[in-house]
């Protein structure tokens, strides 16, 4: 069945769609076309640098889902583009801002290997072919469907991007050239492989690949030959050859055998049911996760393959954990080291960066070939489990590898001797594992070979020479090692006397960092610690001090103005605001850096995503006053009064004693004292939002109402709306409303608490009206921060005449039909703290 007309993009013989891309001017032009509708000989031009721009849309059917769109998605820093379907939640129109790109996720793309540059053009032609094209006219990517008599382009429910023809059949469809994702209703049918992407910013294929063999799914690494790191069979027959589909369902992922009943799978890998839009996605990894829309953010609910315990230590028996040739001990990366030698035949690729993996100090030659030898591992396992050929003895088959200049390592394993032993050669080789071979049925030896230095094997004749010069070797490199030594403690020195100077120069304003050293810092941004809706922060180190680095993702703003706000964050300071220790603006990279908070953000401890255990009352009390003195700080006490204008869990941070700090001044807007009320555009987070967000008076009061939903979140331990509740408690705030009427408002005390009901009931009522002060619907009914530290702090007592018709924006919004109306501005700060 055809979906309404809606989604579709007719094309009639002569007709022409042509989208232009324009990165130029961060400003809407005021007249977007309406896409779904449009006429499609108009030439479509936009200059409003969306990050992301759908040219067709359409909502999944989920409450509070996002939608599946076809258009165009950068990535940040936003200077190339792709082609590609996604999910995304499009309130304000077809476009999204960079900052909001990453909430939403390519599902699909055309041209991810070459991505576009500015001012490319996707054109629907005449004859029918959809074609990418660079502004020289290069072509990029073409669907070859020119001739097959394509009527138009239209999007499905489950986010197949497909080209019909007047008949309504099919002529093309991304479902059957998928990237690195499924969604729920896809296939993956014999002969397609997901492929994963090379890194977090690089969206080239990488060697990982997942496919579907006659007999199960397999995952592998695609050297030549491949390697198998992962399977799952459905069928021990090895006669039967049927194709083999895989589908992505509610709560499973299916394999399909051709010969059996249609709609019952034969095997199914169960999965986390759906509660909400959902896709899974082979990732730069290797592992296969699952992620789901949580109402405001995806969150990983499942990481699908599961390697057997016993070989999987820390994930490392995945095949890239470590680079190549690089061996996994608990989650570390060694090089592989000869037992009795000081000489290695293994440098890391990079000193900083261990999981880079190792290579060869001498590169292997097929010149030399004279000059192979192996370096024998022991209790090392390689993940490459499938077929091994029986060897006749170890020795035959490390024989046949030193013959073979394209064999690389030799794995040998045997069962009771020798003689029921298995060999198989590699032509690549990647991450080892180091592992206690009493855990295996097996005894497995890794044979690496190695380039002999040609000294090495010098013939006898020479000997005398060798050894004469080896000790004259020997003496000239100790003495360079001792001059060495001394040096780098030299340098070291100097080097700790630079970091300190680094830190003491102005003490309390933040310190400017070179992006080489941040990124050395964060060990190339490999720990993230969390995401938000400006950049994802990661975990590094200055000297000794662990620090928090936020990357601005899309930073468009110009060097001034990000230096002029960092100057104004970085002079406030507040035990519970967490601190700036600097920033780094150099060509498009900005980022900040924060002191790190070991117990992260709040969120975690108050929804038990963690099966963290409850908090006691006493450290959600003192959380409470955290947040409380931090917000009066920045909207009373600071040189300018500043609304923080995004209070939520996520933004508050708590060091190793519980203390609270608040972070991610990202969306504050300096409010002068004397213009008390400012005029703005909607911004935020859905379920924390006060209702003057609609009619835009806003002013500092927003806070008090934000901070009045984490007071209740943090007493009632869940979010404020929460999908995987029933329905008519999925807004916290609502089930307020009726339990304040019924006087029953001990009911919505966080039940896993064991000491909230028993012991200090009383308290947490009066907190609850506390929060029903911050959550009065006008802003002027609301206690001003200071007020709210006066009742914290016993000095004063929560107002008796309550309106208990509590109202969250976010209602109001979802129950209108024009969310146009609360576009988020480009041009908003990008400035934000860590998650
Ligand atoms: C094709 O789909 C469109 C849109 O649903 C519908 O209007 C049209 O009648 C369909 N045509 C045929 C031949 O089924
Ligand atoms: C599209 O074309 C039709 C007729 O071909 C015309 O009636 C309609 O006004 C046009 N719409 C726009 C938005 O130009
Ligand atoms: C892209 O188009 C915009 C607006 O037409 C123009 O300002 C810009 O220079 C173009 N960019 C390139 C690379 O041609
Ligand atoms: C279209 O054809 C070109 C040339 O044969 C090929 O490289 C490309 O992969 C094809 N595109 C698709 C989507 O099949
Ligand atoms: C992306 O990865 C590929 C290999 O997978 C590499 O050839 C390419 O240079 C990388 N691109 C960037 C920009 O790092
Ligand atoms: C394996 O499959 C073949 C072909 O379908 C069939 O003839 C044979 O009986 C099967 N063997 C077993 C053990 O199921
Ligand atoms: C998935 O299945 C479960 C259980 O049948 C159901 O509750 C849920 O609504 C389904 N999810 C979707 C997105 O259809
Ligand atoms: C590449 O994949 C990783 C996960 O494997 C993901 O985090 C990242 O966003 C992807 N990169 C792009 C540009 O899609
Ligand atoms: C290690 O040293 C011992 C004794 O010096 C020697 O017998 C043995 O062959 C050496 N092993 C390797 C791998 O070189
Ligand atoms: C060498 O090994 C490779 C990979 O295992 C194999 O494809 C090739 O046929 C071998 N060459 C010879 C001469 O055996
Ligand atoms: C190897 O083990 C097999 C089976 O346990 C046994 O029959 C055979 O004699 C053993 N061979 C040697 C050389 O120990």
């Amino acid at each position: 069945m055809r979906p309404a007309n809606l989604f579709c993009l007719d094309v009639t013989t002569m007709a022409v769609v042509a989208v232009v891309l324009a990165t130029a001017a961060p400003s809407v032009s005021g007249q977007l076309p309406d896409y779904p509708t449009a006429n499609l000989s108009t030439r479509i031009t936009y200059t409003d640098g969306s990050a992301v721009r759908a040219i067709i849309l359409r909502s999944t059917q989920t409450l509070y889902g996002p939608s599946f769109a076809a258009g165009f998605f950068c990535a940040p820093p936003c200077q190339a583009f792709l082609f590609a379907v996604f999910i995304a939640n499009f309130n304000s129109g077809y476009g999204l801002p960079l900052e909001e790109n990453n909430m939403a996720r390519v599902i699909w793309s055309a041209n991810r290997a070459s991505p576009l540059g500015e001012n490319a053009t996707l054109e629907l032609t005449g004859d029918g072919d959809l074609v990418l094209r660079e502004i020289d006219g290069r072509l990029v990517w073409s669907s070859n469907t020119s001739g097959q008599s394509v009527a138009g382009m239209q999007i499905t429910e489950h986010g197949n991007l497909v080209l019909f023809d007047q008949r309504n059949a099919t002529v093309w469809q991304s479902f059957d050239h998928p990237t690195d994702v499924l969604v729920p209703g896809q296939s993956l049918l014999q002969g397609m492989k997901l492929r994963a992407n090379t890194s977090t910013t690089n969206w080239t294929e990488s060697k990982l690949y997942m496919t579907v063999l006659p007999d199960g799914l397999y995952a592998y690494v695609g050297s030549k030959p491949p390697q198998l790191y992962y399977k799952y069979l459905v069928d021990t027959n090895k006669s039967r050859k049927d194709p083999t589909r895989v589908t992505f369902t509610n709560g499973s992922l299916s394999i399909f055998l051709q010969s059996t009943q249609a709609g019952k799978p034969d095997k199914r890998i169960a999965l986390p049911e759906a509660k909400s839009t959902q896709y899974i996605r082979l990732e730069y990894d290797g592992h296969l996760r699952l992620y789901e829309w949580s109402g405001f953010e995806w969150t990983m609910v499942s990481d699908v393959i599961h390697m057997d315990d016993v070989i999987d230590v820390d994930n490392c028996a995945f095949p890239t954990v470590c680079g190549e040739y690089a061996i996994c001990t608990g989650g570390q990366c060694i090089c592989p080291l000869q037992t009795n030698s000081s000489s290695s035949y293994f440098q890391p690729v990079d000193e900083r960066k261990a999981n880079l993996g190792c290579a060869p100090v001498t590169p292997i030659s097929c010149q030399e070939m004279k000059n192979h030898q192996f370096l024998t591992l022991t209790d090392v396992y390689y993940f490459d489990g499938s077929i091994i050929t029986n060897a006749k003895s170890r020795d035959d088959c490390k024989q046949a590898c030193l013959k073979n200049c394209s064999c690389r390592a030799v794995l040998f394993r045997y069962y009771h001797n020798d003689s029921d032993g298995e060999c198989k050669s590699v032509t690549e080789v990647f991450s080892l594992q180091s592992i206690q071979p009493e855990k295996l049925h097996y005894n497995p030896s890794v044979y690496l070979k190695v380039q002999l230095p040609p000294s090495a094997s010098a013939p006898t004749q020479k000997r005398i020479k060798v050894i004469l010069g080896a000790t004259l070797a020997a003496i000239s490199s100790l003495v360079l090692v001792i001059i060495v030594g001394i040096y780098v403690r030299r340098r070291r020195k100097y080097q700790k006397l630079d970091e300190e100077l680094d830190f003491d120069i102005l003490p309390g304003m933040p310190m400017r960092f070179s992006f080489e050293k941040l990124r050395e810092c964060t060990e190339d941004f490999s720990k993230k610690l969390g995401e938000g809706g400006f950049g994802s922060v990661f975990e590094g180190k200055i000297g000794e001090k662990r620090v928090a680095v936020k990357r601005l993702d899309g930073a468009r703003q110009g060097k001034k103005e990000f230096l002029a706000e960092v100057e104004t964050i970085g002079s406030i300071e507040h035990i519970n605001l967490v601190k700036v220790i600097g920033f780094c603006a150099e060509k498009s990279n900005r980022l900040l850096v924060y002191e790190y908070m070991p117990r992260g953000s709040l969120d975690r401890w108050i929804y038990y995503r963690h099966n963290n255990a409850p908090l006691d009352w006493c450290t959600r009390c003192r959380i409470i006053l955290d947040i409380a003195k931090g917000l009066c700080y920045l909207h009373e006490e600071c040189r300018q009064k500043i609304a923080h204008l995004d209070i939520k869990p996520q933004n508050i941070l708590l060091d190793e004693k519980f203390n609270a700090k608040l972070a991610d001044f990202g969306l504050s807007k300096l409010i002068d004292r004397d213009q008390s009320k400012v005029v703005t555009v909607m911004r935020g987070t859905p379920g924390y939002l006060a209702p003057e967000w609609l009619t835009s008076q806003i002013t500092e009061k927003v806070d008090v109402y934000s901070f009045g939903v984490v007071l209740l979140e943090i007493i009632c331990g869940r979010k404020n709306i929460d999908i995987s509740q029933p329905e008519e408690s999925v807004q916290l705030i609502n089930l307020l409303r009726g339990k304040a009427k019924d006087n029953e408002l001990i009911d919505i005390i966080d039940k896993k608490s064991t000491d909230m009901v028993s012991h200090h009931q009383e308290e947490v009522i009066k907190m609850l009206k506390l929060a029903m002060w911050c959550l009065q619907n006008e802003s002027s009914r609301r206690p001003s921060m200071s007020m709210v530290v006066k009742v914290l702090e016993g000095a004063v007592s929560v107002e008796n005449c309550l309106d208990c018709r509590f109202v969250n924006a976010n209602s109001v919004i979802s129950a209108q039909d024009n969310p146009s109306t609360y576009s988020a501005p480009p041009s908003a700060s990008i400035l934000s703290g860590p998650r």
